[in-house]
């Protein structure tokens, strides 16, 4: 069962808005580039302190993050790879969630971020009292929610997943009988319903850059491409999934270049993982999946106006001066630890890392 129920309509007017609203940072020129990456370098050093990026982050930061023993990769990883990390700081490259994820992980250590206003419009589309009202509401429902949340909402929810596992323990879930309340992503939601058939009550939200993608326009680049893979995220409209190839998670979309033999792909996510699946497979060839159009929107770009946030000048700023601090109250934090906790647990016990696996079945 898939219920829009009423008091989870979310009007994202106001969250679009904001999106457009977004200054992305001036290019720089090559000398300040340098300088910059001179000076991080240098600064990461003498603060004991390590970066991770994640894959739609800008091309110097991923670069950065490799180079300097840090690590690229999707939200969830780059939480637990700061936590097995020995430097007292982490410095986290993406969007507000992944700090509060990687300070939930690590309440000892010490969280810095470029930048404090790098939202997602998935958190933004589910405020905490809301959120708990409608669980509220529904008691008999198990409350899973997608990483991309506060942890004010990660604390009220039974389960956290990521994309990547998000479908095994919904599958799991429903097996036991249970019924679902999922928030935010009416997409990934609406996806794993369709794959388990579980009964789920879905919160309305979406991503911003996802929702973008548009059906019509992907056959007619894929009939120019009869040969190309299309690799979508499960962030995307359900027209645009049911084209897919392959459905994933952010890693697994990497893993596709060199785990399927074409020679092109067009990719349903963010245009900035591009720099991963190229290091990967130099020799292919990858192709943005059509937008809504051209204009001044930010969601016409295929990248995530927030993560673009993420700039060389704010990275050397926050490491010089110590600033942009992640706090999560410490109830709060230990009691998202619990739910978070309970799908690594799962995962281990599948012996499945709970990201980057190849274990979001393709669409049939
Ligand atoms: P991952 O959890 O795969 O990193 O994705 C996060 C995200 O924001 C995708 O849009
Ligand atoms: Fe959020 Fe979408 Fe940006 Fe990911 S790409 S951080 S889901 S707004």
């Amino acid at each position: 069962m898939n219920t829009a129920h009423p008091s989870i309509i979310v009007d994202d007017s106001e969250i679009r808005q904001q999106a457009l609203a977004v200054q992305r940072p001036q290019p720089l020129t090559e000398e300040r580039r340098q300088q910059l990456i001179a000076r991080i370098k240098q600064l990461l050093k003498e603060k004991n302190a390590v970066l991770v990026a994640h894959y739609y982050t800008d091309d110097d930061l991923q670069m950065l993050a490799d180079e300097t023993g840090g690590c690229v990769s999707d939200s969830l990883e780059m939480a637990r790879f700061g936590h097995a990390h020995p430097a007292s700081t982490i410095v986290v490259a993406g969007v507000r969630f992944m700090g509060e994820t990687a300070k939930i992980l690590n309440p000892e250590k010490q969280v810095l971020m470029p930048t404090l206003e790098a939202e997602c419009s998935l958190d933004l589309s589910c405020p905490a009292d809301s959120f708990r009202a409608f669980c509220d509401e529904h008691p008999d429902r198990t409350v899973v929610v997608y990483a991309n949340t506060s942890a004010e909402v990660k604390a009220r929810a039974d389960w956290v997943v990521t994309s990547s596992i998000a479908t095994k323990i919904v599958r799991h879930l429903h097996e036991k009988g249970e019924k679902i309340l999922w928030a935010p992503d009416r997409y990934l939601g609406g996806y794993i319903q369709k794959v388990t058939g579980a009964d789920m009550l879905l919160w309305q939200g979406s991503c911003i850059v996802h929702d973008e993608f548009k059906a019509r326009e992907l056959i007619k680049l894929h009939s120019r491409y009869p040969d190309a893979a299309v690799l979508v995220h499960p962030e995307s409209p359900l027209d645009v999934i049911n084209q897919a190839d392959l459905v994933g998670s952010t890693t697994e979309i990497i893993r596709a270049a060199t785990s399927m033999k074409n020679e092109t792909f067009i990719v349903a996510t963010d245009r900035a993982i591009f720099y991963k699946m190229k290091q990967a497979a130099p020799d292919k060839h990858f192709i943005i999946a059509p937008t809504g159009g051209t204009g001044a929107s930010c969601g016409s770009c295929a990248h995530c106006p927030w993560m673009a946030l993420n700039s060389l000048e704010n990275l050397a700023h926050t490491l010089e001066q110590g600033v942009n601090e992640i706090q999560v109250d410490p109830g709060i934090g230990k009691q998202a630890m619990v739910s978070v906790k309970r799908m690594l647990d799962f995962a281990q016990s599948l012996k499945t890392p709970a990201t980057g696996e190849a274990n979001i079945a393709s669409p049939a």
